[in-house]
């Protein structure tokens, strides 16, 4: 009987990439096989993220009741950026886990499955050119990698500390990964990176030049391609050609992630974003005056030490004009190894939680007035995920979810859909001919 895994992911798209990465080796060097349930497997493997503290807190629990749960002799993996991050500590405080592998080394599972509470945690190691089998969670869309690690040092961010510094994967690996996908129904190629549009500043080989503008044409050059997606972009990066790109190439989804994180230039400057609200602004109309339909998301934070109500107002004021459709909001976390935990000005934790509030709600009231205007309109809908009743569910090109009446034969097909009914967290829609 085969060996089984069982994997839990936290966190962001790098870290679903990477599980999927740890599942290819793990079938294909050691014959495992995906088990029903934590209880029957033989490997557990618990994929972190460090982002923000509440997560890390949880890990320690989670383990404890992982322990109780798996069957004899089961082995347990912390990965991810936690484990980047707290490395041996894991074990010391948690023995019963057997192996600690950070971001950035998943490339050693199957190695460090047989050595004894191995720490596998360098943030130098190079991964760009490594080739990983092939795992997909999805069959219709493909997610790749294009650079690892982030080489911005933004004052409240510890992902430079888990994922290390930034190298771009050589654009023959991405071509070849995107053009296998494609062939085998995975029309939506989902380009990954702490910063995409940073592509090409360094490889760890001699690598012909090339930005990310132009791997995004090479990618929309393939044929079987049908749809082009990419997160995330640094609004700092945002240059004319790149949004040029973005506007002409039908292949690209008019999607664009835009993280804010502050409408404070004052604070954006502490934060060391590299921008300010006007720039920010710039591009984003730029932006809704080259592709009128872009839906445009961001993440923002809340509560950064410093940030006064003024400032705050700011991003409000931001949030009014820009019309986001979708918005990550957090408060402010101190991490290790960041310098914005040392600032003077830590904002007192009510404060941070009332503007929270205030930004989920102004936002929930725009998204339905959205949602009001999307109505009788038509869209060309992806389908991907067969769902109960009868209906199947896809994605329009400005990412909006979209449920319609259908089955299997949708799957991995674009159809036009008249959208009869919103949601906050959806449509439902009836295929047109
Ligand atoms: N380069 C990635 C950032 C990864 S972190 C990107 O642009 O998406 C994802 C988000 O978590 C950040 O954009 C930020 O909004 C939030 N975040 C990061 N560090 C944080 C902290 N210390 N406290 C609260 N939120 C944080
Ligand atoms: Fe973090 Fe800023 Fe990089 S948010 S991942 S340091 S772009």
């Amino acid at each position: 009987m085969s060996k089984k895994y069982y994997i839990e992911t936290l966190g962001c798209a790098m870290n679903v990439r990477d599980s999927e990465h740890m599942i290819a080796e793990l079938s294909l060097k050691e014959g495992y096989e995906a088990a029903e349930s934590l209880e029957e497997a033989d490997l557990i493997l618990i994929n972190t993220c460090s982002v923000r503290e509440k997560p890390v807190h949880k890990l320690f629990s989670e383990i404890g009741q992982f322990s109780k749960r798996k069957k004899a002799g089961a082995k347990i993996g912390v990965c991810g950026c936690t484990a980047s991050h707290l490395g041996e500590e894991i074990i010391k405080r948690a023995p019963s886990v057997d192996f600690v592998l950070g971001a950035r080394n998943v490339s050693k599972i199957t190695e460090v499955l047989h050595r004894p509470k191995a720490v596998e945690v360098d943030i130098d190691y190079d991964e760009s050119s490594y080739a990983f089998g092939e795992f997909r969670t999805s069959l219709y869309k493909a997610f790749i990698n294009i650079s690892i690690g982030c080489d911005k040092q933004c004052s409240f961010c510890i992902v430079p500390h888990t994922r290390g510094e930034e190298i771009s994967i050589p654009a023959e690996l991405i071509l070849q990964e995107a053009q296998k996908a494609a062939r085998t129904g995975a029309k939506e190629i989902f380009l990954l990176g702490q910063n995409v549009n940073n592509y090409g500043r360094r490889f760890s080989g001699e690598h012909p030049k090339m930005d990310f503008t132009d791997l995004l044409k090479a990618v929309s050059e393939i044929e079987e391609v049908e749809r082009i997606r990419f997160t995330s972009p640094h609004p700092l990066h945002m240059d004319d050609a790149f949004l040029e790109e973005f506007a002409k190439n039908p292949k690209i989804c008019k999607s664009m992630h835009m993280p804010l994180q502050s409408g404070s230039t004052r604070i954006l400057k502490a934060m060391k974003r590299g921008y300010s609200k006007e720039w920010f602004l710039d591009r984003a109309f730029r932006l809704r005056e080259m592709v009128p339909d872009v839906s445009i998301s961001t993440d923002i934070i809340v509560g950064f030490p410093g940030e006064r109500d003024e400032d705050f107002e700011d991003t409000m004021d931001v949030i009014e004009q820009v019309r986001f459709e979708q918005i990550f909001s957090f408060k402010y976390s101190p991490r290790p190894m960041t310098p914005a935990r040392e600032y003077e000005g830590q904002v007192p934790d009510e404060v941070g939680s009332k503007r929270l509030k205030r930004v989920q709600e102004r936002h929930n009231e725009m998204l339905d007035e959205m949602k009001e205007e999307r109505l009788g309109r038509l869209y060309e809908v992806y389908f991907e995920e067969l769902k109960p009743g009868g209906m199947v569910a896809g994605r329009t090109g400005n990412n909006w979810l979209v449920h319609a009446r259908g089955s299997e034969e949708l799957l991995g097909r674009t159809a036009r859909v008249k959208i009869v009914e919103t949601s906050r967290l959806g449509s439902v829609g009836e295929i047109v001919a």
